[in-house]
């Protein structure tokens, strides 16, 4: 298949380009390079011995998008584009709702105009907002958009909305909407991985750094919670894992519009992530316990059972794999992709 990756210069499009170059698919990023740069492509090419079509433009201009993709030949759109930070996201709710909706639109009407059906798109897990108390594990039949923290989560909700309208409109667009729980971890070669700019959100890459010696030691946010120690418990994917859901998505599409979790089903909490990077990398990892970060929720794991059936498609990795994979990414580019000196 020729499929395009918007987005696939960055964390999460870097290992689906690998695992589509592996099958043997052709793959086209477009990327504006606002959160990457094209070295991770340009490993994934060595990795794999494939090539990459790059095209440099931002899908939210309307008119650099529509240049960027009219003499582009693919069948199918794997939609990762877009600004990922909850934080930001606050103090930018603006530039937020105009990148990622824009974006999104304007590709919708493109791949209209083209007649090209087939769409896979990144949603998360923060559509599901603040659930009830006593849901254990989200399936997808829980209601989205209640309770939602924060700008970023809200695109992903609006975006999920507004496929389902055009699909409406267009009944041949074969749609599936990806909620990602928490992505981890890197390709096993340590060549790929998560490169934020500044000070990381999440943990998985904070930790890494204080690992590293990077940074001093980890703030745990709250250990109040009702949790099996107190602190927050989550559904780490492996990046690898999250990949694969990606490519069984694309094999699975019909016309319509299914959402489905890709998690493992299992939660961890944050001290149990500090434990399991201390022993994949064998440093300690010095923490303190500091106030819960606001929007946070105590818990959220997902049943993954839907996709598990329809996408034949399951987690085969472990948190301690994630670990293992993260730290050989930071200890082979302590500094990213940016180059050392
Ligand atoms: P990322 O920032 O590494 O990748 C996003 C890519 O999109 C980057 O390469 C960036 O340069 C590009 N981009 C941003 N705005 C663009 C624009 N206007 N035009 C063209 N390219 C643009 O993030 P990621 O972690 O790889 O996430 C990929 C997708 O998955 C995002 O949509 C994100 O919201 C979603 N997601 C991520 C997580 C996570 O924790 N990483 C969880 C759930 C969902
Ligand atoms: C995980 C746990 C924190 C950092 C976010 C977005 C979500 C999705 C994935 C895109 C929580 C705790 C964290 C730290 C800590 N992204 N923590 N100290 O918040 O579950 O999800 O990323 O769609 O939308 O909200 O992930 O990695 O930030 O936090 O104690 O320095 O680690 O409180 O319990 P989160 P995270």
């Amino acid at each position: 298949m020729r499929v395009l990756l918007t987005g696939g210069a960055g964390y999460i499009g870097s290992h689906v380009a690998l695992v589509l170059l592996e099958r043997g698919d052709d793959v086209i990023v477009v990327d504006d390079f606002s959160n990457s740069s094209p070295e991770g492509l340009r490993r994934v090419e060595k990795l794999t011995g494939g090539s990459i079509e790059l095209v440099e433009a931002d899908l939210a201009d309307r008119a650099a998008a529509e240049a960027a993709l009219a003499d582009l030949d693919f069948e199918a759109v794997i939609h990762l584009a877009g600004l990922k930070a909850v934080g930001e996201s606050v103090a930018q709710p603006s530039r937020y709702f105009r990148t990622n909706l824009n974006s999104t639109l304007n590709l919708l009407d493109i791949m209209r105009a083209k007649d090209v059906r087939k769409l896979v798109f990144s949603s998360s897990a923060t559509v599901y907002g603040t659930p009830d108390a006593d849901v254990d594990r989200l399936d997808e039949s829980q209601p989205i958009g209640i309770g939602i923290t924060n700008p970023y989560g809200r695109t992903k909700a609006f975006i999920e909305q507004i496929i389902a309208d055009v699909q409406q409109a267009w009944p041949e667009l074969e749609a599936v909407l990806l909620r990602y729980f928490n992505p981890v971890g890197a390709h096993p070669s340590g060549e790929i991985g998560e490169d934020p700019a500044g000070i990381p959100n999440n943990l998985m890459p904070f930790v890494a750094q204080v690992a590293v010696g990077r940074r001093e030691k980890l703030s745990v946010f709250g250990d109040q919670y009702p949790t099996v120690d107190g602190t927050g418990v989550r559904d780490y994917i492996h990046v690898m894992d999250l990949a694969e859901g990606h490519v069984a998505a694309l094999t699975h599409l019909s016309p319509g519009v299914e959402a489905y979790n890709l998690g493992s089903g299992e939660g961890h909490s944050v001290l149990e992530v500090v434990r399991a990077y201390e022993a994949a990398s064998g440093r300690e990892i010095p923490f303190e316990v500091v106030a819960p970060r606001a929007g946070d929720l105590a818990a959220s794991v997902a049943d993954p059972a839907k996709a598990n059936a329809d996408l034949d498609w399951r987690t085969t990795r472990t948190l301690g794999d994630a670990c293992r994979d993260s730290w050989a990414w930071q200890t082979k580019n302590p500094n990213g992709f940016a180059p050392v000196g």
